[in-house]
């Protein structure tokens, strides 16, 4: 029988109320199963935010430095166990063993970027324009954060969340996606471990139409922070604002990789490979547009096709391999109507295009490393997000060309362009419309201590990691203090 994990919720262990749950397998081979887990629903998001409650209450009067002291604890448990999650990562999500060690490492860098944190969260304290008296800032923590997080960081982002979260003094009641619990379970221990008060940290697995509807209609949950589908976020985002909930959405991408006919291309090719097959391209960050010069067009397709077909699919957790499974059935089947729609407008898929033979990967929801040629603006293969290892190449004819069909889809999070020539690459980074630009380098890769997000319909605004998250997780107050002994009038009695 499958091991059994729970929820943590009352600073306990315990089953769903619901009474029902659900089953995790390897995506790489579904006859391994992993556990089985609740599948809750509202009646235990309830009971989790009430023990939330409790927690904050305690929680927000711990002094911030105290509290980064418990995330640096968490940081080095994070790292003693580096490997150990990595492989557990592994088995559940799909992705090689080198990245799930560079997620675990997103959140080592996370809690160590939080914990020092603690000794700043700064506020202001600014001149008054009247005499003796004090005009300053500072944060407040706002109460209990709804975080609902995705597979394809099964820790970085659950940590992206939390840790700024808990810094700033809220409690947590996380949501992780149904498709990697056991990550998000493995981090709750360690919190645990790490001398976290339990009531501060609440985890309930489930569904999103379920669970994670629950959390966010919840009326005593004012943050809510999302990543996932635009459409899944236009639904959360309808009814934060119907609450009046501050609301961070992190969703889709098309992002595109320039480049240039003055490009280093065995850099770029390298960099492609990298953005476009990486974790089986399921990024938001994942680089699906190539845009290349006329100049170089045929000669890098070339280069691209071959190299793509040269990679090894395969079980994450074995050395060979370079690209891993999708994450599940649903996943591999929404790619393979994206391989209809490429053939309905006309393209030529130069590689890849199906599931691999052979019973070695029969098990596992792999699908061929894919290459589509000859995609023009405006096409569905040009502008809508697959969250596969699929990379759609547009030939353009200059510079400018580039920027408008890099600009032209709805989503704005990352972009990349491959040159060698100084200005270009400046102007570039004012050209490219997105909340990341990179430069000879492929579009994935942001680091933990800068603000990652997009504009247009990426997101709302908001972005997480770095300095500008512990915005987002903290209320401004204002005090002034006058210590004149008299009625002082601002705008009035300064300027008689
Ligand atoms: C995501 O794709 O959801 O920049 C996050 C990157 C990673 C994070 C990606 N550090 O590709």
């Amino acid at each position: 029988m499958a091991k059994t994990f729970k929820n943590f919720i009352n600073g306990e262990w315990v089953e769903p109320r619901s009474g029902a749950w659900f089953q995790n397998r390897n995506p790489a081979n579904t006859a391994d199963i992993i556990g089985r887990f609740p599948d809750s629903n509202a009646a235990d998001i309830e009971a989790a935010v009430r023990s939330a409650r409790r927690g904050f209450d305690l929680w927000r009067r711990t002094p911030a430095p105290a509290r980064g002291d418990v995330l640096r604890r968490v940081g080095d448990l994070l790292v003693a166990r580096k490997e150990k999650i990595a492989d557990a990562m592994t088995r559940e999500m799909g992705k090689v063993l080198a990245e799930t060690r560079g997620d675990v490492q997103e959140g080592i860098d996370t809690a160590y970027y939080a914990a020092t944190e603690g000794r700043r969260l700064f506020g202001h304290v600014v001149p008054s324009e009247l005499r003796q008296k004090w005009a300053m800032s500072y944060r407040r923590p706002m109460g209990v954060v709804g975080l609902i997080t995705p597979f394809n960081f099964p820790l970085a982002i659950p940590t992206w969340k939390m840790f700024p979260a808990l810094l700033c003094g809220n409690a947590v009641v996380i949501k992780p996606s149904e498709d990697v619990p056991h990550t998000t379970h493995l981090l709750v221990e360690i919190l645990l471990e790490a001398g976290l008060p339990p009531e501060v940290i609440q985890m309930v697995h489930g569904r999103g139409e379920t669970a994670g509807r629950a959390l966010v209609e919840h009326p005593q949950v004012p943050v809510i922070s999302f990543t996932g589908s635009t459409a899944t976020g236009a639904v959360i985002g309808e009814t934060c604002g119907r609450m009046h909930k501050r609301l961070s959405l992190e969703m889709g991408g098309k992002n595109a990789m320039i480049v240039m006919d003055d490009a280093d291309l065995d850099l770029a090719l390298d960099g492609v490979l990298w953005g476009a097959f990486g974790t089986t391209g399921q990024r938001c960050t994942a680089t699906s547009r190539l845009i290349v010069h006329r100049k170089v067009h045929d000669r890098f397709v070339r280069m691209v096709a071959e190299a793509a077909e040269g990679l090894r699919l395969g079980d994450g957790r074995q050395d060979k391999t370079d690209v891993g499974p999708l994450i599940h059935e649903d996943a591999r089947k929404k790619v393979e109507r994206y391989m209809g729609i490429a053939e309905e407008e006309g393209l030529e898929i130069v590689t890849g295009g199906k599931r691999p033979g052979g019973a070695r990967l029969g098990n596992g929801f792999f699908f061929r490393p894919t290459v589509v040629e000859g995609v023009r603006p405006g096409m569905r293969m040009e502008q809508e997000e697959i969250f596969g290892p699929v990379l759609s190449v547009i030939r353009v004819n200059s510079y400018e060309d580039a920027v408008k069909v890099n600009n032209g889809v709805a989503y704005g999070l990352s972009s990349s362009i491959y040159t060698t020539d100084v200005n270009r690459a400046f102007r570039a980074m004012e050209d490219l419309d997105n909340g990341i630009t990179y430069v000879n380098a492929p579009t994935i890769g942001a680091e933990a201590h800068l603000p990652f997000g997009g504009v247009k319909a990426t997101g709302n605004g908001h972005r997480e990691g770095g300095w500008e998250v512990y915005d987002f997780y903290s209320e401004t107050k204002v005090c002034y203090v006058d210590y004149s002994g008299t009625l002082q009038r601002a705008q009035i009695d300064n300027y008689d």
